[in-house]
């Protein structure tokens, strides 16, 4: 179950996020990055969030803590943005909410050198959630104390979208050649070694039991929200034991210039440790 906490002060919008996200404090003295249920993309979207998000904390990827956030829409009301008064207006109630990290900047593949291990766990972990945002457009990965977080798994299971046809979807290839850390060599029939025999349906059954179930109910289909919730768990299950075999990469895209000025890329870059060892986490 995910910590419930209440949302006490809107400080101000993440103008970079589609979604319009803000950063909000709780009542637990935490600072959050909150993901409203009004927001135009829909609940699914926050549902994937915490599906996926706790499935990678799972199996050992550093994802920022995620908690249900209790929203009362009077503490915007002192906010002069008309698009995030709507939004906060939209939002009354039960919301996600990440723990913020202070300080940390976004993953840039010429400032930050990742191994062929983690580059292949998190290939391989995007692949079976299907996550079609971990691009080197729009990585969706932090540093933050000079280790690699993985933020936003909003776009993921594509099939949730569509249920019948939830199988055949979730039975296609998954095309890496796109992805952030494609350059770095990822390791992937390592990664589906070590990771795949840990995808059990017991691992699914809590992870999907973190959805809140308001965020599940009246979905077309489906009779009760644990129902949607074995709907959610199954693809996830059929995949793990191969979805390595299906990850296309193609040769990969030149790099992008680097978005760091010198002087940031330099603190970026972790320092190499002795034998190889900076792939070993
Ligand atoms: N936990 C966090 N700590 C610090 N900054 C964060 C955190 N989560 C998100 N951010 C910042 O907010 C931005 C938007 O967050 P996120 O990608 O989750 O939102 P989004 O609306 O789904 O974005 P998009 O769909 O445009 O990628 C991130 O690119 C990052 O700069
Ligand atoms: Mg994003």
């Amino acid at each position: 179950m995910l910590r419930e906490v209440v949302a006490t002060r809107y400080v101000t919008p993440l103008r970079e996020g589609g979604s319009l996200p803000g950063i909000v404090e709780g009542d637990d003295l935490g600072t959050y990055v909150m993901k409203f249920t009004g927001a135009g993309q829909g609940r699914k979207t926050l549902v994937a969030e915490i599906i996926c998000g706790e499935l990678g904390r799972s199996l050992g990827l550093r994802v920022p803590e995620l908690v249900t956030m209790e929203l009362d829409p009077v503490i915007g009301l002192s906010e002069p943005d008309q698009e995030v008064q709507e939004l906060l207006k939209a939002s009354g109630g039960l919301n996600l909410g990440m723990d913020y990290l202070p300080g940390s900047i976004g993953f840039d593949p010429l400032a930050y050198e990742v191994g062929p291990a983690e580059a292949g766990r998190i290939v391989w972990f995007d692949a079976l959630i299907n996550n079609v945002d971990r691009s080197w457009r729009n990585p969706n990965m932090l540093v933050w104390h000079g280790d690699l977080f993985l933020i936003d798994h909003g776009a993921t299971m594509i099939w949730h979208h569509n249920w019948p046809t939830a199988q055949a979807s979730a039975a296609k290839p998954y095309n890496a050649s796109d992805h952030a850390l494609a350059p770095f060599s990822p390791d992937v029939r390592a990664a589906a070694e070590a990771l795949a025999p840990l995808v059990t349906e017991e691992l699914l059954a809590e992870v999907t039991a973190a959805v809140p179930d308001e965020w599940l109910v009246d979905e077309p289909g489906f009779a009760t929200t644990d129902e949607l919730r074995r709907a959610y768990a199954e693809p996830l299950l059929a995949r793990a034991a191969t979805v390595h075999e299906r990850i296309v990469m193609d040769a990969p895209t030149a790099r992008r210039p680097s978005q760091a000025p010198g002087w940031l890329a330099a603190r970026l870059r972790p320092a190499r440790r002795q034998g190889g060892q900076e792939d070993a986490r």
